[in-house]
C-alpha cells in the first residue's frame, strides 16, 4: 500500500462492529502518534485509552448526550482515545504567544493523524471528535480541572467495509505556485 492508498483508506467511521480491539493495535497506533513532529519537539500530549466497556459508555454518556446527540455513534466504538495537551516547551509556548499560532493544536492534531492512519494500515476505523462536553468528560475521567481535552478519536473495526468515496475540494481550488491566487 502506497501513503497515497492508506490516505484514501483512513475516513471518519461512525458505525463499528462489536468486535474487541486488540490492544498491541492500539499500541502501534500510539506509537505512530508518539513519533509524531511538535514545535520545538514539545510533544505536548498524553494519550488515554478507554477499553473498559463499562467507563467507556459512561464516557460516551458525559460527552456525547444531549445537544451532541449526532455523535451518538460513539457508542458502538469499543475503544475511545483522549488527547490531553500537555505544557509546551517554554519555546513553543513563546513562539505561540509572539506569533498569535496555537501550536500545541497543530501538534496534538499531527499526532492524531499519526494515529488515525497507523489504525487505517492495521484496518481499524477511527473517527476524530471535536464536539463533546468538555467539563463532563474531564469529570468522568478525573482530568484535573486546568487540563484540556483536545480530541476524542473512537477506535473499532468498521461494520461497513466498504471505503466511502472521499468528498473533497479539486486540487486547483487549493493548490497555487509562487503566488496566492
Ligand atoms: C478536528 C476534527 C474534529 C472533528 N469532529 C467531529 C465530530 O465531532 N463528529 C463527527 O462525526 N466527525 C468529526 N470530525 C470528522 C470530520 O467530519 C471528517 O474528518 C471530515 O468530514 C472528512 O471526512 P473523512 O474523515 O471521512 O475523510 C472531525 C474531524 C476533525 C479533524
Amino acid at each position: 500500500m502506497t501513503f497515497l492508498d492508506l490516505a484514501n483508506k483512513r475516513y471518519s467511521v461512525r458505525n463499528y462492529k462489536d468486535t474487541a480491539v486488540p490492544k498491541e493495535h492500539i499500541e502501534v497506533c500510539i506509537e505512530a502518534a508518539r513519533l509524531a513532529p511538535s514545535a520545538c519537539n514539545s510533544q505536548p500530549w498524553k494519550f488515554i485509552i478507554v477499553d473498559q466497556p463499562q467507563l467507556r459508555s459512561q464516557l460516551a454518556k458525559a460527552a456525547f448526550e444531549g445537544l451532541l446527540d449526532f455523535n451518538h455513534f460513539v457508542f458502538s466504538a469499543p475503544v475511545l482515545v483522549l488527547i490531553v495537551s500537555q505544557r509546551q516547551k517554554i519555546s513553543a509556548k513563546l513562539g505561540s504567544i509572539v506569533k498569535g499560532r496555537d501550536f500545541h493544536l497543530m501538534d496534538t492534531g499531527i499526532a492524531a493523524e499519526h494515529f488515525c492512519l497507523q489504525a487505517a494500515e492495521l484496518g481499524l476505523g477511527t473517527c476524530m471528535l471535536g464536539w463533546f462536553n468538555q467539563k463532563k468528560v474531564k469529570k468522568t475521567l478525573w482530568i484535573p480541572t486546568l487540563k484540556r481535552v483536545e480530541l476524542i478519536i473512537s477506535v473499532g473495526f468498521a461494520a461497513d467495509e466498504t471505503t466511502p468515496k472521499k468528498k473533497r475540494k479539486s486540487t486547483d481550488e487549493i493548490r497555487t505556485y509562487n503566488k496566492y491566487s
